[in-house]
C-alpha cells in the first residue's frame, strides 16, 4: 500500500482532561502532518517535519482547514434494531417486547442479517465511528453476518451472540448449553480473525436463567481475555423485576458479582440508578459503566450521573454509546450533545474536552485497547475521522465567531452529525468516499 500523508489540524488526547483550560492534556497541531502506512500510524508532527522525512513515493491528501482525530468508538449498540429505532414505546420493557424481541426474530435468516450488516457499516462509517461495541441477536447467523462484514471492511470490532433463555419470544431463546456452545463456535470462527474481538454477551438478567449464566461465568473463566457484555440498571421497572428473579442477590450488581462476571473487561449498559454500594463495587472491579444518553433519553429510562460517578472517592469508569436501536442517532456527535444536556439537568458540566475524550482515548481505554485506537500515536491503527465544523450553512455562520478550539469542538457537537464527517479512513483507507 502507498503510503499516505494527511494534512490538517491534528487533535488527539493523551490523558483525560481535568478542565476546559487542560491544554496538556492533548496534541493539537494548527498545520498538521499524519503519515500512514500499511494501516498503521508512522508519523505525526508539524506538517513540514512530517513532509520532509516522508518516503518519496507518498500521497498526500489535503484536509485544511479540517480537523483531523482518532476514528470515535461507540461503547454498545445492537446490530438487530436497525430497524427498530423509532418505535413508539412507553418505557424499556414495552419497548423489548413490543417491537425489539420480534424484529430480533429475523435475524434468523442469514440472507436478512447480511443485508442489514451492509447497511450497519455504512452509517458507522458514515458517522465518522470506526470501532463499536455491538450486540448481535441470539442466532450465531447474525454474530456470522456481523463480523463477516467488519472483516470484508476491515474494521475493529468488537461483538457476541446474545445469550438469553428466558422472557422472551420463542425464536429468541438459546438453552444454557446452546449458549454456550455457540458462542464458543463465534469465538472460534471469529476472534482475532481480521480486527475482531469477540464478547461474551449475556443479554441481561431478565432474559438469562441462573443455569445460563452459569454457563457464561465458565465461558468467562475459559476466555479470561474476552471483554463481557450486559446490560445493568437501565429502568426502574427492569431493576425492580430483575430483583424478584434473584431475590438471593443484594441487588442488580450483586448479581452480575455472583457469577464472576464483575470485572475490569465487563461494560454494563446504562448503569443510571446504580446505589452507593453498586457504584462502590463497580469502582473496585474496574467495571464500565456505559452511558447511553440518545436511549435513556427516548426511553424515559433516566438521567445518568456521569460527573458524580467520575468524580467519586472511588470513581466508576465510563464509556459513552449510542445504544442504536433504544437510542435514536448513530452519531457519536449527536450522542455526546444529549449527554452534555443530561448532565444539564443534573447541574453538571460537561465541557466539550471531555465529550471528544470521552468518544476516542476514554472508550478505548475503557475498551482496554488503547494500545491499538483512540489517539493519533505513532504504531496504532489508523482509523481516522476529519470533521468540518462548518458543515452546514448555520454551522458555517456559527463558525465566523468562533475563536477558540474549545468553542469549536461545542459547536460540532451540538450542531454537527454525519454532515460533519467529511471522511472516515479505517485501517489507513478512505472508506466514506466508497459508500
Ligand atoms: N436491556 C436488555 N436488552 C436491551 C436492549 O436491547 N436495549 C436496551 N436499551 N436495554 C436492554
Ligand atoms: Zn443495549
Amino acid at each position: 500500500m502507498t503510503p499516505t500523508l494527511l494534512r490538517g489540524r491534528l487533535l488527539s488526547f493523551k490523558r483525560a482532561p481535568q478542565s476546559l483550560d487542560d491544554t496538556q492534556s492533548y496534541l493539537y497541531e494548527s498545520d498538521g502532518g499524519l503519515l500512514i502506512d500499511n494501516g498503521l500510524i508512522t508519523a505525526i508532527g508539524p506538517y513540514a517535519d512530517v513532509k520532509a522525512n516522508a518516503p518519496a513515493d507518498v500521497v498526500e491528501i489535503d484536509h485544511r482547514p479540517h480537523l483531523i482525530m482518532p476514528g470515535f468508538i461507540d461503547m454498545h449498540l445492537h446490530f438487530p434494531q436497525m430497524q427498530v429505532i423509532a418505535s413508539y414505546a412507553a418505557n424499556l420493557l414495552e419497548w423489548l417486547n413490543t417491537y425489539t424481541f420480534p424484529e430480533e426474530c429475523r435475524f434468523v435468516e442469514s440472507a436478512h442479517a447480511n443485508r442489514i450488516a451492509t447497511h450497519f457499516y455504512d452509517e458507522l462509517i458514515r458517522h465518522g465511528t470506526t470501532t463499536a461495541v455491538g450486540y448481535c441477536s441470539v442466532h450465531k447467523t447474525s454474530a456470522d453476518a456481523y463480523f463477516a462484514e467488519a472483516m470484508k471492511r476491515n474494521m475493529r470490532m468488537v461483538g457476541g451472540k446474545v445469550m438469553m433463555d428466558r422472557n422472551a419470544p420463542q425464536g429468541l431463546l438459546d438453552t444454557p448449553q446452546m449458549g454456550y456452545d455457540e458462542t464458543r463456535s463465534v469465538i472460534a470462527d471469529w476472534h482475532g480473525k481480521g480486527r475482531n474481538h469477540v464478547a461474551i454477551t449475556p443479554r441481561f438478567a431478565i432474559t438469562s436463567t441462573p443455569a445460563q449464566m452459569e454457563a457464561t461465568q465458565a465461558l468467562a473463566g475459559e476466555f479470561p481475555d474476552l471483554h463481557i457484555q450486559t446490560h445493568l440498571s437501565e429502568n426502574h421497572d427492569e431493576i425492580k423485576f430483575t430483583c424478584e428473579l434473584y431475590p438471593e442477590a443484594i441487588d442488580y450488581t450483586d448479581i452480575y458479582a455472583r457469577y464472576g462476571l464483575l470485572g475490569d473487561r465487563t461494560l454494563f449498559g446504562h448503569a443510571i440508578h446504580l446505589s452507593e454500594r453498586e457504584a462502590d463495587a463497580m469502582s473496585e472491579a474496574g467495571s464500565i459503566a456505559v452511558h447511553c444518553p440518545t436511549s435513556n433519553l427516548f426511553l424515559g429510562s433516566g438521567l445518568f450521573p456521569l460527573k458524580a460517578l467520575a468524580r467519586r472517592d472511588k470513581p466508576v469508569r465510563i464509556g459513552v454509546a449510542t445504544d442504536i436501536g433504544g437510542g435514536s442517532s448513530y452519531s457519536m456527535l449527536r450522542t455526546m450533545d444529549e449527554a452534555y444536556k443530561i448532565q444539564q439537568l443534573l447541574g453538571e458540566r460537561l465541557n466539550p474536552l471531555d465529550s471528544y475524550y470521552y468518544m476516542t482515548l476514554g472508550n478505548a481505554l475503557s475498551l482496554s485497547l488503547a494500545d491499538r485506537i483512540g489517539t493519533l500515536d505513532v504504531g496504532t491503527d489508523a482509523d481516522i475521522v476529519i470533521l468540518d465544523a462548518a458543515a452546514t450553512p448555520a454551522m458555517a455562520l456559527k463558525m465566523e465567531v468562533v475563536k477558540t478550539l474549545p468553542e469549536e469542538l461545542f459547536l460540532l457537537q451540538t450542531m454537527g452529525d454525519d454532515r460533519a464527517i467529511v471522511e472516515t479512513y479505517v485501517a489507513g483507507v478512505a472508506a466514506k468516499v466508497a459508500l
